[in-house]
């Protein structure tokens, strides 16, 4: 028996919504197939956006998302992307497949999705390629409202009212494809792009992500918090974030894996190194906490999921794989960590949202199937802006071979904006049921239910047979008092909602 002790009356931090991001690259069939299909598509569509796709996205509530990437921002030219869509400039996908990118998906499109989505926006500026006046006047074509030469062009092209711009990236990877620079160079570099990030309206604060680092190089955080944190008491200094990208890589950068096709051992491996994000956020805060005392700065964790290697027969450049309950596993084990780390993790955006990578949703012509990593987002909903409590789980360690050994379960605890206490918990193991005994202090428990997601470790959705991963109601609690018990199945994600007498 394994106890889960839970404190509801100590409240640890608010679990910012965008923790659940999403990320959209044009990047493969992500936007283009997965998304946007054009108004003249036979598939059922509002605006050129797929129907079905985001009816299953609100679903999920969406709280943000990031785009145009990932790597395709430092070469994206956003105004190739406005005016009528029969001039717009057609250009070659160059870090993804070679295709051709005809930007009939830009600004516009964009906002409309976010509009039909109805979620925050986070822009990815180009640094790696493109000039200070370009980023400064995307910003103004995006929420200037006055007179401007590029707030009459925003209405010339049919949008008179300005949109919002939640989150602003300024360059993506820039120590990489957004440019090879050194964490000095390209901190003096976002010290002056963001300089004309301008903040237009009053009340709406443009919130500024600067380039982070790349798993675990703690150097490019020192230097650039370095050079680029400034704090003035009452202001906004230069940077409101700070991203981190870190992939769980089963098989090694190189090697990476096969999504479906892999065993007991590989299946610990992809546990350990997914729980490796918790060492690498605690890192990272832990040089931040040097320059920003009071945690003004978030951590935003902009690219994180699963990358095997591609699916056999498709095009290695738009990176799509299945997704089997090892990704509803990496997922949950993801998302608790971040809610455990909410007082520095302020915004998280899984790598991506539909096709590309660990994709809530998969798509074949008109056909659609939601993955069982959909369905994790779906349950840990009950977490958006609801408030972290201490919690702690007794654990042992299982796995199989010394390397990869990671404890058997994992979880964090919150108190929803509906009142609940809401409890998420992950079984490690791929052949163990656990019981636990769960203890809620000085709380006398007047119901609970549940919803769990479990079946076997390579268990997934195809399009012949899209819901063989699907929640389920969980009926096996007891509780009495302050107590609640239950067995937790093998390789499973649980939610559980406590109501307080
Ligand atoms: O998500 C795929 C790519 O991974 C992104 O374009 C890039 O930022 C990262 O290297």
């Amino acid at each position: 028996m394994f106890k889960l002790y839970i404190n509801p009356a100590n409240q640890k931090g608010h679990i910012n919504a965008e923790i659940q991001g999403h990320f959209s690259e044009h990047l493969g069939r992500c936007i283009y197939e997965g998304i946007y299909v054009g108004e003249n598509s036979d598939i059922p569509n509002t605006n050129g956006m797929r129907n079905d796709v985001v009816a299953a996205l609100k679903e999920m509530h969406v709280p943000v998302l990031r785009w145009p990437g990932g790597c395709f921002a430092d070469e994206y030219h956003w105004m190739d992307g406005i005016g009528p869509k029969e001039t717009r400039k057609k250009m070659i996908n160059t870090h993804w497949g070679g295709v051709v990118e005809d930007n009939s998906f830009g600004t516009h499109e964009f906002m409309e999705l976010c509009r039909q989505l109805g979620c925050k926006t986070y822009v990815n500026g180009n640094v790696g390629s493109g000039t200070v006046q370009e980023m400064s006047e995307w910003v103004e074509y995006m929420t200037f409202e006055g007179v401007s030469p590029m707030a009459d062009l925003r209405a010339a092209n049919g949008s008179k009212e300005p949109w919002n711009v939640d989150y602003f990236g300024v360059g993506n990877e820039n120590w990489g494809c957004g440019g090879n620079m050194t964490p000095e160079y390209y901190a003096n570099l976002y010290r002056r792009y963001q300089t004309y990030v301008r903040n237009y309206r009053s009340d709406k604060h443009i919130f500024k992500v600067c380039c982070g680092p790349n798993i675990d190089d703690y150097g490019w955080t020192e230097g650039v918090m370095k050079t680029t944190f400034r704090c003035e008491e009452g202001q906004h200094g230069f940077m409101d974030g700070l991203s981190l990208h870190y992939y769980t890589h089963p098989e090694g950068w190189i090697k990476k894996g096969s999504a479906l096709d892999f065993d007991d051992k590989v299946w610990y491996k992809t546990m350990s190194k997914t729980l490796y994000m918790e060492e690498l956020i605690k890192h990272h805060t832990a040089i931040m906490d040097h320059y920003d005392k009071k945690h003004e700065v978030g951590l935003i964790v902009d690219e994180w999921g699963t990358w095997y290697t591609c699916e056999p027969g498709t095009n290695p450049g738009f990176l799509y794989q299945q997704n089997t309950m090892r990704d509803a596993l990496v997922a949950g084990i993801n998302l608790n960590i971040f809610n455990k780390h909410c007082d520095r993790v302020k915004m998280a955006n899984i790598a991506q949202m539909v096709n590309v990578l660990q994709a809530v949703i998969l798509t074949e012509g008109e056909k659609m199937i939601l993955t069982p990593t959909y369905h994790v987002f779906h349950m840990y909903q009950c977490h958006q802006d609801a408030e972290l409590l201490e919690s702690y789980i007794e654990t042992e360690t299982i796995g199989l071979e010394d390397e990869y050994q990671v404890p058997n379960l994992n979880e964090s605890v919150s108190l929803g904006k509906d009142g609940k206490i809401h409890i998420t918990i992950n079984n490690l193991s791929v052949e163990k049921d656990y019981e636990v005994e769960s203890i809620l202090a000085d709380t006398k428990i007047e119901a609970v239910c549940g919803t769990i997601l479990t079946n076997e470790m390579h268990a997934h959705n195809t399009f012949e047979n899209p819901n063989v991963v699907h929640t389920e109601k969980f009926e096996g609690c007891t509780f009495k008092d302050d107590r609640l018990n239950f067995t937790i199945p093998a390789c499973s994600v649980l939610h559980l909602e406590v109501t307080k007498k």
